[in-house]
């Protein structure tokens, strides 16, 4: 069974939230092995900035990127569609979109709904890699801890049940 990815091929990687943090440190690293990537962000000239410092890395990676909302399920619907119109398959999916949440809802869609939807919808593509792969980035310990990280825990109540349990 194969359990490394196999870096002697072009891969096919998409990167959520590829254009700052945690997504661009792995952007670097599978630019340098030339593969073709796709970041997702929301902000356009970020994005071209992370594009334009990723094409000029050692490697000769492909870079595009794709805008849009990824917490908003129809912009999330959209950008997998657009990534299937130009790639028939994809190797890795990194899901790295991610922020520090201000509250329970916006911490459910962004941090954690968002990365269902998007691999979800990118499911044909990934099927048609020969080792597929994802991943999630997401919160330490202690943020998720305190954070609300789902809906049984919208009240006071209900989060010092779960931590007590946790
Ligand atoms: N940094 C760390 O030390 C660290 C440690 C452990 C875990 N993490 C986790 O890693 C994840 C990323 O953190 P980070 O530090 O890399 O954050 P960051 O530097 O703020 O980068 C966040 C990335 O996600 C994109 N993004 C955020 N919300 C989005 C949305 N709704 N739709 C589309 N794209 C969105 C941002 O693009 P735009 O700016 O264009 O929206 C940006 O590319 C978070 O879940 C965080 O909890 C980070």
């Amino acid at each position: 069974m194969k359990v490394g990815i196999d870096m002697t091929t072009k891969l096919t990687v998409l990167i959520s939230g590829g254009t700052s943090g945690v997504g661009l440190a792995i952007a670097k690293s599978f630019a340098k092995l030339g593969a073709d990537l796709t970041l997702i962000g929301r902000q356009p000239q970020k994005a071209q900035a992370a594009a334009s410092r990723l094409a000029a890395l050692p490697g000769h990676p492909t870079v595009s990127t794709l805008l849009g909302d990824l917490s908003d399920p129809t912009t999330n619907q959209q950008l997998a569609q657009a990534f299937l119109a130009t790639h028939d398959h994809l190797d890795v999916l990194v899901n790295s979109a991610g922020t520090l949440p201000t509250s329970g809802d916006e911490n459910i869609s962004v941090n954690l709904q968002s990365h269902y939807w998007l691999t979800h919808h990118l499911t044909p593509a990934l099927a048609q890699a020969a080792v597929p792969r994802v991943f999630v980035i997401t919160g330490a310990p202690l943020a998720i801890k305190l954070a609300p990280i789902n809906e049984g825990q919208r009240t006071t109540l209900a989060r010092g049940a779960w931590l007590f349990d946790a």
